[in-house]
Formats: structure tokens, C-alpha cells, sequence
């Protein structure tokens, strides 16, 4: 990964940078689309077009995430009407984006993230409504087979009890090591942790990190390696807080070590944040310099009309940036900026940080923000499209 802008400045100086290349959109309702992204890049400005290629219906009625790895798609089926079924698919992406459905299996339910580990033939999903997390042998991505499914329990529902009810996983992680995977549980209060072996593809699951306050519903986290310490990022949906834990790798080689190292709410002040905000994505830009981190439903900011000839302007929720302190791993605020809608529930950034996708979810909108990999200061809506559905998950493949 690059730390900077990818282009010399003396490239910017003699021209601007153009690139194409691919964006998946997944969306409730729906489906998956894949569309011709074409960037201009030059020392002043970016500017960004999106245009659809192709979609397909193979990932069922609920995508809700997708994983890249090379040109295979991955997606899962949340499948809301049913939350204890759910289904993972595969796609080949074609040269001109045109995706082929490969293998769909079933797995527990309410499925909402997948992510890829040992040395790329494994994937690991987070089970949001049934409860679990599932593992896939996915060598050959047109033969999917099943590894482990495991099904979590609590002895009594936590101290939210309408969202804490029983286990509720909302992410799979790979750390920076690649042998461990950390599962945040809104539902149980944990980020639970699983010893891995590439071998067998199979987890050990091993001492967990207890949230930080009962009834704070971990949701997503990231990984940041400095210099010399690995630190870890936490958002928690119910609570609204963002935590950052100092990560050690303990002798025995299974378990994992936390020392919290930064408290925040998601605004990156001290104050409770109304129950009525639902904090979502955390992301680490590339090179781990920054932080963004999204919320929902805060109904703060606004952002101009998307059709110029309406003067009404439209509510957006927040991104926030923070800048890392790599040694120590604290944060400090750097900016706080409309994303563009309502309920930016997923986002990501594009592999020189110059541009950052959001999926509004709740006003069927995708939007490309311009983004200064320097500053980590994210600038000006340069695309904004229509999905038909609820996007959820934007991701590039480039
Ligand atoms: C979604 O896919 C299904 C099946 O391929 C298709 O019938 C439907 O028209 C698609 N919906 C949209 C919004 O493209
Ligand atoms: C994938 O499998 C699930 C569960 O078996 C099923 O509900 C869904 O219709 C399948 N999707 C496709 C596109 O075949
Ligand atoms: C899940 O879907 C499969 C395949 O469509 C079906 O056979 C099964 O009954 C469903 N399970 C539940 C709990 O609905
Ligand atoms: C994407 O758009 C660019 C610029 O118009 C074009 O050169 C390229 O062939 C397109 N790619 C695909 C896959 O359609
Ligand atoms: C397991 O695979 C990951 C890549 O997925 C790699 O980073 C890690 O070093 C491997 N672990 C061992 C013990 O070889
Ligand atoms: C994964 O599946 C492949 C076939 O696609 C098989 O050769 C391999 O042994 C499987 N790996 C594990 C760990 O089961
Ligand atoms: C949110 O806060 C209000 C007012 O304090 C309270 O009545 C309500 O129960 C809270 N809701 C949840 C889900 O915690
Ligand atoms: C103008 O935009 C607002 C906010 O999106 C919308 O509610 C309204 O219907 C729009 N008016 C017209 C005339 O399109």
C-alpha cells in the first residue's frame, strides 16, 4: 500500500492522471451492479464518473457485503425476511464488468460481512441474525464448501435487551498477522477472538476482549501497525463510542493481549451521544495515518441538492476524521464532514486514498467524495448515482 498520492508531483505537473477502473455497489432489494469508475486526478482537484456495467440478481434478494479477491466477487444474502437463513455467492468479474455467478451456499443466518484469510483459501462470515460466524474452503471459488459453523449463545440477554437478545456478530477481521481473527458481537458485549491455522482452515476460539461498557454493542473495528506496536480501532452501534486498544501477541501464540489506549464518542469528543445515533464503519486509510469513522442518523448536517435546479437542501449524516498517533496510538480529531446522505452504514477507499465511496443507505445513493491522501482531509462530492434498492456496500476493485 502507498503512504502518499501515488503520482509524482512532476506527473501532476505535466498532466492530469487519468485511470479507470471497477466499482461493486451491493444494495437491499437490489442486487449487485458493477460500474466503470473514471478518475481525473490532478494536484488540485479530483474529478470522478461512475457508469453502470452490469448487474446481477445472484446474490439474492439482501446483498449485504461484499469481498474482492482478485477477479472473484464474493457476496452475502442477509436475507432479512428469513434471519436464520442466509447465502454467500461467488461471481467472476469479467474484463468488461460483466458478472458471472459461480457457486451460492447457504450459511447460518443473517449473514453482513465475509472477510478472506488463510493465504487466500478460506472466508470467514459473520453471522449478524443467526448468531455465529461461518468459515468457507473457497479454493475453488466455483466449489464452495463448508469448513466450521459455530452458533454462539448468552446466558441472559445483555443490558440492551432489544438489541442485545443473543449473540449478535457483525464483523469478521484478520489481523495485521494474518493467524488471528476478531469477531466484534454487538450482541454479546465481546470482540471475540479465534486462534487460525492455514492447514486446516480451521479457528481456535481463545480469550476474549470484554467492551469496555455493558451494553455498548461492538460493531466494527480495524487494525493499524505502527512502527513498532499494533493497535486496534473499535466502533460500538449502541453506545456510540470509539475505542483504540494497543495489541499484544502473548507467548503461548493463541491469545491476544488489549490495552486501551484512546476513549472517545464517534465524534471524538467526551460527551454521550443521543440513542437515537447508530455509529457504523471504521476504516483505516492506507498506510494507517488516519481514521474515518461513519455515523448514522445524527441529522446534523446538510448537504446541497443533488439536482441543482431544487434549492431544498439534504440531510447528511457525519464522517469523521482522525489523525493516529503511530507510537502510541492516540487520536486526535481532524475533521468532520457531510457524507453526502442519510445512514452511510458502509464506505471505503480507493487503493491511493484519493477518493472515498459511500453507500447511503437509507436515500438509495451512492456518492464518491474526493479525498487528500496527505491530510486525510476528505474534500468535495465529485460523483453522486442512484441504486435502485438500499446500497449498503461500495468497494473499488482496481
Ligand atoms: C435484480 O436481479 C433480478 C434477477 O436477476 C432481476 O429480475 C431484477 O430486475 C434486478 N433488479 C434490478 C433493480 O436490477
Ligand atoms: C442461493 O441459495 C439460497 C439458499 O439456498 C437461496 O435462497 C437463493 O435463492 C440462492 N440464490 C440463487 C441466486 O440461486
Ligand atoms: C433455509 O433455506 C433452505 C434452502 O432454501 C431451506 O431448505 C430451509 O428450510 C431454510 N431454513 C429455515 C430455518 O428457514
Ligand atoms: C471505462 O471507461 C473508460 C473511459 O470511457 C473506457 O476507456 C473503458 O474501456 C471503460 N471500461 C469498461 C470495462 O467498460
Ligand atoms: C497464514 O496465512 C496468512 C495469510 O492469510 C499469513 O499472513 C500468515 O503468516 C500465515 N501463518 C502462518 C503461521 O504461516
Ligand atoms: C479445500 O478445497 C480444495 C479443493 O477445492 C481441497 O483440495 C483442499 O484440500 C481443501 N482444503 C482444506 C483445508 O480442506
Ligand atoms: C434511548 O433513550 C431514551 C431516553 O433516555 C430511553 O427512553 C430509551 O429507552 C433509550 N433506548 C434505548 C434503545 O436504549
Ligand atoms: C427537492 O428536494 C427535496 C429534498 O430531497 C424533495 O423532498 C423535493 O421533493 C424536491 N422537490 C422537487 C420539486 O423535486
Amino acid at each position: 500500500m502507498r503512504c502518499s498520492r501515488g503520482i509524482s508531483a512532476a506527473a501532476l505537473a505535466l498532466a492530469n492522471v487519468v485511470s479507470a477502473s471497477l466499482v461493486h455497489i451491493s444494495a437491499y432489494t437490489g442486487n449487485v451492479t458493477t460500474y466503470n469508475l473514471t478518475a481525473t486526478t490532478s494536484e488540485i482537484s479530483t474529478q470522478a464518473a461512475l457508469r453502470s456495467l452490469d448487474v446481477s440478481g445472484g446474490c439474492g434478494d439482501y446483498p449485504s457485503w461484499l469481498t474482492l479477491a482478485g477477479d472473484i466477487l464474493y457476496c452475502v444474502n442477509e436475507n432479512w425476511p428469513d434471519p436464520k437463513n442466509g447465502s454467500l455467492s461467488s461471481f467472476r468479474v469479467g474484463p468488461e464488468g460483466q458478472l458471472t455467478l459461480l457457486s451460492n451456499v447457504t450459511t447460518l443466518g443473517g449473514p453482513v460481512y465475509a472477510v478472506i484469510y488463510g493465504e487466500g483459501k478460506g472466508l470467514a462470515v459473520a453471522d449478524y441474525g443467526g448468531g455465529g460466524i461461518n468459515t468457507f474452503n473457497i479454493s475453488d471459488p466455483a466449489n464452495i464448501t463448508p469448513v466450521q459453523a459455530e452458533v454462539f449463545t448468552l446466558t441472559a440477554p445483555g443490558a440492551n435487551p432489544q438489541r442485545q437478545d443473543i449473540p449478535h456478530p457483525h464483523q469478521t477481521i484478520v489481523d495485521p498477522t494474518g493467524n488471528f481473527l476478531v469477531v466484534p458481537d454487538l450482541g454479546a458485549d465481546l470482540v471475540r477472538v479465534f486462534a487460525l491455522d492455514n492447514a486446516t482452515l480451521r479457528y481456535t476460539q481463545t480469550t476474549p476482549l470484554q467492551a469496555a461498557t455493558p451494553g455498548a454493542g461492538p460493531r466494527h473495528g480495524t487494525f493499524v501497525k505502527g512502527p513498532s506496536k499494533t493497535f486496534f480501532y473499535l466502533v460500538h452501534e449502541l453506545a456510540n463510542t470509539l475505542v483504540g486498544y494497543e495489541v499484544t501477541y502473548n507467548a503461548d501464540g493463541k491469545t491476544l493481549g488489549f490495552k486501551e489506549v484512546h476513549s472517545s464518542n464517534t465524534h471524538g469528543e467526551s460527551a454521550v451521544l443521543p440513542n437515537t445515533t447508530a455509529a457504523a464503519e471504521v476504516i483505516a486509510s492506507p498506510c494507517g495515518k488516519f481514521l474515518t469513522v461513519s455515523s448514522r442518523f445524527d441529522g446534523t448536517l446538510t448537504v446541497p441538492n443533488y439536482d441543482p435546479s431544487n434549492s431544498t437542501a439534504i440531510p447528511s449524516d457525519p464522517l469523521i476524521t482522525f489523525s493516529i498517533d503511530l507510537d502510541t496510538g492516540a487520536l486526535a480529531h481532524r475533521q468532520t464532514r457531510a457524507a453526502g446522505g442519510v445512514n452511510p452504514r458502509q464506505f471505503s477507499f480507493n487503493r491511493d486514498g484519493t477518493l472515498v465511496g459511500v453507500g447511503l443507505q437509507s436515500d438509495s445513493r451512492t456518492v464518491l467524495i474526493a479525498r487528500d491522501p496527505e491530510t486525510g482531509l476528505l474534500g468535495d462530492i465529485v460523483e453522486a448515482v442512484s441504486v435502485v434498492g438500499l446500497p449498503n456496500c461500495v468497494i473499488f476493485d482496481e
